[in-house]
């Protein structure tokens, strides 16, 4: 793995108690610049302070570039927009993943091996059957991944390309299955296993879609806005829950766990959890008598927690591009499927105002991602609970390219420092004089 940064000429001085310490200056690929303050602490005694990690990297990367400012996003160096309306998802994940596209050959060979691993241990059934049927798929989702690492125990110790090739394609392969079960468990389906007939995409389909008294036919507008998604959520460098996979990763806890993890960090409604959030704040718009108007000022109003959900970004201050090719999308799908929903129209108006107000012109508040892909879900009848899940599905061959980057960069345990604030000495009293 080569992951290259240019050391400028440059260096940037600190000066503290009176002595002057020089650090480099970086520059990425695409002019990116950053101070490396590797030996800061070593040298000065200092730690910087970055909550959220605003201004902080975490690590060089080959993988993903986005520019938060201009609307760009790439993967190795193919733009998103690219990407989505020519690639298949395999493709992007393989290129994601290895860095490169595929040729057809290695395309075959990778579709292979993940057929291969389209199974899981029918015990895993018996760990799904504990859970009530009211829980939330994440958390299944979650547990479920976990428990891989029990049942492959051996894709656990990571040391060769070889085992770490073995675990990324048994993930690729298995993944799939626990989340349709983790949905179909609570629609009270039969747990169904992959066809490895069909391409990826359909056979995910089948796996969410499938009952027991028809035949499946894939719907090539379903693949085609799936496919879509799915490259869309790939990856996304380092956002919240890739960062926990590398940092779960970094202690050489295996694969599964790392993407455990990762799920669960997705969850939150701040991160992917915003999909079904979106959609659950339209239902309570629509059911409080639909005056979008109201709730565009509550989410104004800073004595109100409410926040327009599927609006800003932590990155994209300008515009989301992945949105930008959704709101396409979305229009294509609501057509081609006659989709007509009363809730779908309090989403346009909603995002109508929105880009019209000024409270989130100045604060650079655009529909995200999340806006367009909950409402896409939800006219491919999705259920809202799932929503996260196909975040998941999709960004799953960015946590593993990010994790395999991270095992074969040789990157030291992941431990942030802190500024303590708490009390400083005490005595201790015992329990019976308190
Ligand atoms: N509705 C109303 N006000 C908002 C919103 C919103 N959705 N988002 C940000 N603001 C305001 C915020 O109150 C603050 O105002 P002020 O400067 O007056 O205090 C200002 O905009 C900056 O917000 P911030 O919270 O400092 O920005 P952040 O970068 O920390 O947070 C965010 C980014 C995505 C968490 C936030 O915009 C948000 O909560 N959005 C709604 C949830 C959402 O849609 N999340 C999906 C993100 S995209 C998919 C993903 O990557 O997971």
């Amino acid at each position: 793995m080569h992951s290259h940064f240019i050391c400028m000429d440059k260096t940037i001085k600190i000066t503290y108690n009176d002595k002057s310490f020089d650090f480099d200056l970086l520059k990425g690929s695409e002019n990116e610049l950053g101070i490396n303050i590797k030996d800061l602490r070593s040298k000065t005694g200092l730690i910087t302070l970055d909550p959220g990690y605003k201004n902080s990297g975490s690590c060089i990367s080959d993988i993903t570039f986005l520019d938060g400012e201009k609307g760009i996003l790439k993967y190795r160096g193919y733009s998103i927009e690219d990407l989505a309306n020519k690639a298949d998802f395999l493709e992007v994940a393989y290129l994601l993943i290895f860095g490169e596209l595929p040729s057809k050959i290695q395309l075959e060979k990778l579709k292979n091996n993940i057929n291969e691993e389209s199974i899981v241990d029918e015990d895993l059934k018996v760990i799904l059957k504990s859970f009530p049927k009211s829980a939330h798929p994440m958390g299944v989702l979650a547990s479920l991944t976990s428990a891989l690492t029990a049942f492959n125990p051996s894709a656990v110790d990571i040391n060769s390309e070889e085992n770490m090739f073995e675990a990324i394609v048994m993930l690729l392969g298995k993944f799939p299955i626990l989340t349709s079960w983790a949905q179909r468990k609570v629609k009270g389906l039969p747990l169904i296993y992959s066809d490895i007939s069909l391409p990826y995409i359909d056979n995910i389909s089948q796996l969410m879609f499938k009952r027991p008294n028809q035949k499946y036919e894939p719907n090539p507008v379903v693949t085609n806005a799936l496919n879509k998604l799915l490259i869309l959520h790939a990856d996304h460098e380092q956002n919240c829950s890739t960062s926990t996979v590398r940092i779960v990763g970094s202690s050489h806890a295996g694969l599964f766990a790392s993407v455990s993890a990762g799920i669960s960090a997705l969850w939150g409604r701040l991160h992917g959890g915003a999909n079904q959030a979106v959609i659950e704040m339209l239902e309570s718009i629509r059911s409080d008598g639909g005056d979008t108007k109201k709730f565009m000022k509550k989410a104004k109003d800073k004595n109100d927690p409410f926040r327009l959900m599927g609006f800003g970004h932590r990155v994209y201050k300008n515009f989301d591009p992945r949105a930008k090719i959704l709101k396409v999308s979305a229009d294509e799908v609501l057509k081609e499927l006659g989709v007509t929903d009363p809730v779908l129209e309090i989403a346009k108006e909603l995002e109508t105002e929105a880009l019209n107000d000024k409270y989130f012109i100045d604060r650079k508040l655009y529909p995200n991602v999340d806006f367009y892909s909950g409402i896409i879900y939800r006219a491919l009848g999705i259920p809202t609970e799932m929503f996260t899940v196909m975040f998941a599905l999709g960004r799953l061959p960015g946590w593993i390219a990010q994790w395999r980057e991270m095992r074969l960069n040789n990157e030291p345990i992941g431990r942030p420092r802190q500024i303590y604030t708490g009390p400083t000495d005490r005595v201790f009293t015992p329990l019976d004089l308190r």
